[in-house]
């Protein structure tokens, strides 16, 4: 029964988002990966390709010390190029995962604009689902509280939640990270180059925080025409949308400051998603997919339980903050399909369409999401605004993530 069980929880989690062909591409930027488009033939044939380690470095320290147009500087100690070095080369290193299998490359792909756009939610260990949709990397220096629930404080802290969840990267304590690292390859000699010390709890968290510091993506078209005066940098429907995008309010979450944008308040909302799961937070299915084209009906019908998501309420222990998620950043936007901390929403067309609906009515619902009285254009035109947040450095900071060996056993 718990195989069956593990069996239906993978299946459901591997239902590919749908509406995702073809994925976004930023200019230069190849998608690997797969978007599972006729997995429910025989005749499936994965698009996955093996990633290889030919990407040009860039140099990130220069990108933190002088920050692309459209961001501030960075608050956080400046990290040096060796430990942003050491960094790069953890986040690709599968052997951080109990089993060797999963590297945070595997959840936060490159070419996925760092987050992973294959499922709603990514597959952590042994194809276990998580509950959550992965947010992108992209400028995540700037967040000062982490998770869609704001449940950690630094970037430093941070890595202990994947490292440690059981259905993420599944080691069993803290010390046996760092045994392990320790006793790898030349890791120790390198940490001692880094930071003059071993690889411990905050050496470890610092090197993955520099290198997380430096993925800064901005100068973006709307940033050359708001902060640069480059009149022509924004097409004419997307200056409409930008116009819809503050008068139907969605500049007060998503907020921009006189000389750079962050488009997050990084404060706490309902917006009514979880709400909605929480009301449709269970499915009966007779019938399940197994393998390309490769079906079985099943002799009793499974009851497939969605994921008890309570948001911020999780954190604070308050009730107001029930399903209550951070603001995302909206910058590169266009490149992180699926939406929402569930990824319950496939497309940009979705998310327009949900606000438009006034979000999803009940009781906490933020009074700033009310129905909105948009027509095609204008939904056009706010997509092209948000079309228009994609930076022109993706795929310098791509050829840069595949400058990094793949650590392997
Ligand atoms: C199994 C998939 C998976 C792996 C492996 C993984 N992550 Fe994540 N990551 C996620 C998900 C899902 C979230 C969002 C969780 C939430 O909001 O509760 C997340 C959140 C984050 C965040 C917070 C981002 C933000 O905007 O608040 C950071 C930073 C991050 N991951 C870095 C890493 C690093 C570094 C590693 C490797 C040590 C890693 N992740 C491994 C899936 C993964
Ligand atoms: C009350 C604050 C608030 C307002 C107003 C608001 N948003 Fe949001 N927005 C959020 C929150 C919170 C989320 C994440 C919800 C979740 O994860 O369940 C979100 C998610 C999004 C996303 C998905 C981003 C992602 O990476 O998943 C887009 C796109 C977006 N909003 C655009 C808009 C637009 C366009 C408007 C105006 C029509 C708007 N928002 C108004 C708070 C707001």
């Amino acid at each position: 029964v718990r195989v069956f069980a593990r069996i239906a929880i993978v299946v459901a989690s591997l239902g590919a988002s749908p509406g995702l062909s073809p994925w976004p591409a930023a200019a230069g930027m190849a998608t690997i990966g797969d978007d599972r488009s006729g997995y429910e033939r025989q005749d499936f044939r994965s698009n996955s390709r093996r990633v290889e380690s030919t990407g040009v470095r860039a140099d990130l320290l220069a990108r933190i010390l002088a920050p692309p147009l459209g961001l501030p500087r960075l608050s956080a100690d400046v990290p040096t190029r060796t430990q942003i070095d050491l960094g790069r080369r953890l986040f690709f290193d599968r052997r951080l995962s109990v089993n060797g299998t999963l590297s945070c490359a595997m959840c936060h792909v490159p070419e996925q604009a760092f987050t992973q756009l294959e499922q709603r939610t990514p597959v952590g260990l042994e194809g276990q689902a998580v509950r959550r949709n992965a947010p992108s990397l992209f400028n995540v220096g700037y967040r000062p509280l982490l998770f869609q629930d704001g449940r950690e404080f630094s970037l430093e802290l941070q890595i202990f939640a994947p490292l440690l969840a059981a259905n993420e990267m599944g080691n069993v304590s803290i010390g046996s990270v760092l045994e392990r690292i320790r006793s790898t390859d030349d890791y120790d000699a390198r940490f001692r180059e880094a930071f003059g010390a071993p690889v411990t709890v905050t050496t470890l968290g610092s090197a993955l925080a520099a290198y997380q510091r430096g993925l800064l993506s901005a100068n973006a078209p709307f940033d050359r025409w708001r902060f640069a005066g480059d009149a022509g940098a924004l097409s004419a429907s997307a200056q409409r949308g930008f116009a819809l995008f503050e008068t139907a309010g969605c500049a007060s979450c998503h907020t921009i400051s006189a000389s750079f944008a962050h488009f997050t308040d990084d404060d706490f909302h309902d917006t009514g998603i979880g709400f909605r799961a929480a009301m449709q937070s269970e499915e009966t299915v007779s019938r399940l997919q197994i393998a390309p084209g490769t079906f079985v009906e099943l002799a009793q019908p499974a009851r497939i339980v969605g994921a008890n998501d309570l948001g911020r309420y999780e954190v604070t222990g308050d009730p107001q903050d029930r399903w209550k998620y951070r603001t995302p950043s909206l910058r590169n936007v266009a490149l992180t399909p699926p939406y929402m901390h569930d990824g319950s929403l496939p497309t940009l067309t979705a998310v327009i369409d949900h606000y438009r609906a006034g979000g999803v009515p009940h009781d906490g619902l933020d009074p700033l999401i009310k129905p909105l009285d948009l027509d095609a254009q204008d939904s056009a035109d706010l997509i092209a605004f948000l079309e228009s947040l994609t930076g022109d450095d993706v795929a310098t900071l791509i050829a840069d993530a595949r400058s990094a060996p793949i650590g392997d056993f």
